[in-house]
């Protein structure tokens, strides 16, 4: 109708307000973010089953604690939303322990000062991964998973064994975790070890190598190995089974370094945060991922 305005968008472009909502680090905690300031978390469009892909339909205080890094505890309040623009309030779960996330609205993401602790003392943030845990262990990290991969399960090697050979998995993952835990922001900001903004050009950033992009085309990251894990495939079971092999490769190439342990455990509980599991199946996704085998290191004192 003449006269009538478009609605606006609340969202940025590339994130449809009818799928997405937005998701972002509170300045006030005092930690910087594990991941991006800002995440967008596909809710799935509303009545839809889940699109191949993803989507966290039943969104829980452990999906954001995941998605964010920051550990879970039942019995703590690690982590809360606030709605950023009504203001308001903690965000309460439902009785069956389920987020009520509005599509298109922005939530303010706060953590205990305990959890922020543990995070600036007890892990790497993703993007110092790759200077923390060095290429050559990281490329070990996937050699030794799917060593296990396929001398284990027959069902579950089978996954992997009718796209790839063992050899082109452990470079595929490789690849993935060494230019994911590099340089090479997927989509927002860069963030200095101090939490404020790193300006690309300003030289603050130290570059490093890029073989999945280099192998696959730039900008396929993230989508090209989102189209590798189907909905189907994103099950409970699978993934019980895959963080089981990935945390005895953990603790194999990394068997005294309980931050090293801690911050790849949580980013793998981050990667999976992406998909959806039910509240209870999270619950326990979070507790294979935090599981850390390693004796303590010295920081932090405390835990959770
Ligand atoms: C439920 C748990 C998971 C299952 C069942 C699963 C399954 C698979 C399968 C079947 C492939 C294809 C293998 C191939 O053809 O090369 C694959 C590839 C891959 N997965 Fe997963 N995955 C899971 C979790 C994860 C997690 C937590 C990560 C985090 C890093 C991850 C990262 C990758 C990467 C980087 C690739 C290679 C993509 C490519 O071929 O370019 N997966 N996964």
């Amino acid at each position: 109708m003449a006269g009538e305005a478009e609605p606006q968008a609340r969202l940025p472009t590339g994130y449809a307000d009818t799928k997405f909502c937005e998701l972002r680090w509170s300045r006030d905690n005092a930690a910087p973010p594990f991941a991006n300031v800002s995440i967008f978390l596909d809710l799935g469009r509303a009545g839809h089953p889940p699109e191949p892909g993803g989507g966290s339909l039943t969104p829980s205080l452990a999906t954001i604690c995941a998605l964010y890094g920051v550990e879970y505890d039942p019995a703590a309040e690690t982590l809360w939303l606030t709605e950023a623009r009504a203001g308001g309030g903690r965000l309460a779960p439902d009785a069956g322990g389920v987020l009520p996330l509005v599509r298109g609205e922005l939530y303010s993401v706060h953590v205990s000062e305990a959890a922020a602790a543990l995070m600036v003392g007890g892990c790497y943030r993703i993007k110092e991964m790759l200077g923390a845990l060095t290429e050559a262990r990281i490329r070990r990290l996937s050699a030794a998973f799917y060593r296990r991969v396929y001398a284990g399960d027959p069902r579950f090697r089978a996954l992997f064994a009718a796209g790839s050979s063992e050899a082109e998995a452990v470079a595929n993952q490789a690849d993935f975790l060494v230019e994911m835990f590099g340089v090479t922001a997927h989509n927002t900001q860069r963030i200095a070890p101090d939490g404020s903004r790193v300006d690309r050009d300003a030289g603050g950033v130290e570059t490093t190598g890029t073989p999945y992009s280099d192998r696959y085309g730039e900008g396929q990251l993230v989508p090209r190995t989102i189209s590798k894990h189907h909905a189907a495939l994103m099950k409970m079971d699978n993934a019980a089974a895959w963080l089981g092999y990935m945390m005895e490769a953990i603790a194999e190439v990394f068997p005294a370094d309980a931050k090293a342990q801690r911050s790849l455990g949580l980013y793998f509980g981050h990667f999976l945060a992406f998909f959806e599991f039910e509240p209870r199946e999270r619950e326990r996704l979070c507790e294979l991922c935090q599981r850390v085998t390693a004796p303590p290191e010295q920081l932090p004192q405390h835990r959770l």
